[in-house]
């Protein structure tokens, strides 16, 4: 699927305008209810979503199959082991190797620049799917999810507590673009790097960045978490995240609502009580996913 257009690849959401970011979450509102309506939508007819996909998944994976599905089109996911990745064949000769099949990618890597390296040689739009460093996709749910959830994103602060990691980076820069107030606490050495803060600022403004976890959940409309101990990363870590656990004591005391992209290590960053009570928001968010990712890859293609 080659095009005289050079391809808008999304490998973190500020690769996103602030205009077309909001475009593609009111696509996505869109989508949910032509969906719960059972209109047909099939606005990618013969197209091909090709997945490459170093660590595991179930939502993304899933999200992207099902979305490409209602969209009248195919996905074909190529998952850890299946492809000569890892095995000799250089990232660049699969990038244009796979452009020339799919009219677009969705790719989970460790690395952030080996999704660069793909989206320098794919001549068709890249979307990450995971990396090290960003998880786009799962911040346009976020986001998506506090605006069902809240009448004026200009009123809404979150808190992120926990780990610094992929989720946490996108999460902030797309809280910037939707001018939600945001705060990133961490325990000390776990922040975000300053490239990501920077980022912020330019798209809107930067997080408050704290260590210190009862301050961050005082006073606040949501709070979310993710895992300690992301994929590929060492056991040890999560020793630095003693007392940083969401209780549903927490949410009470701040009156908030919780968020986490899943997967979940109940006992560690969140209590099974809180992930389980009425002020969770994970089964939207994971819902999110289809909605949001059918939209940008029409945004993408069209
Ligand atoms: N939230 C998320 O990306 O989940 P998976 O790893 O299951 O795709
Ligand atoms: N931070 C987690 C997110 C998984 C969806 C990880 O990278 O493992």
């Amino acid at each position: 699927g080659s095009s005289p257009e050079p391809p808008r690849h999304v490998l973190d959401v500020d690769d996103l305008s602030v205009e077309t970011f909001h475009d593609v979450l009111d696509e996505a509102a869109n989508y949910e209810h032509m969906l719960a309506a059972g209109n047909p939508h099939r606005d990618l007819p013969e197209h091909t979503l090709g997945m490459l996909f170093e660590k595991p998944s179930t939502r993304t994976r899933m999200s992207f199959e099902t979305g490409m599905t209602q969209l009248g089109g195919h996905a074909v996911f190529l998952g850890p082991d299946a492809t000569h990745l890892g095995h000799g064949e250089p990232l660049k000769d699969t990038a244009r190797a796979l452009s020339g099949y799919a009219d677009a990618l969705a790719i989970r890597t460790f690395d952030h620049a080996s999704l660069e390296t793909i989206a320098a040689y794919a001549d068709v739009p890249v979307v990450n799917a995971l990396t090290d460093d960003a998880h786009p996709c799962q911040a346009l749910a976020d986001v998506l999810t506090l605006k069902q959830t809240f009448d004026d994103l200009a009123d809404v602060s979150v808190a992120w507590v926990g780990d610094g990691n992929n989720v946490a980076a996108s999460f902030a820069v797309a809280c910037a673009m939707a001018g939600v107030d945001c705060t990133i606490a961490t325990p000390d050495g776990h922040g975000l790097p300053d490239s990501v803060l920077e980022r912020a600022a330019a798209v809107g403004s930067a997080p408050t960045v704290t260590t210190d976890f009862e301050a961050a959940i005082s006073d606040v409309d949501v709070v979310e978490t993710d895992v300690w101990v992301s994929m590929g990363e060492a056991d040890e870590k999560r020793e630095a995240f003693d007392g940083w656990t969401v209780t549903e004591d927490v949410l009470e005391a701040a009156d908030a609502k919780f968020m986490h992209c899943l997967p979940a290590n109940r006992g560690e960053e969140v209590t099974d009580a809180a992930i389980e009570s009425e002020r969770s928001l994970v089964w939207q968010q994971a819902e999110n996913r289809l909605h949001v990712q059918k939209a940008l890859l029409v945004e993408l293609l069209s």
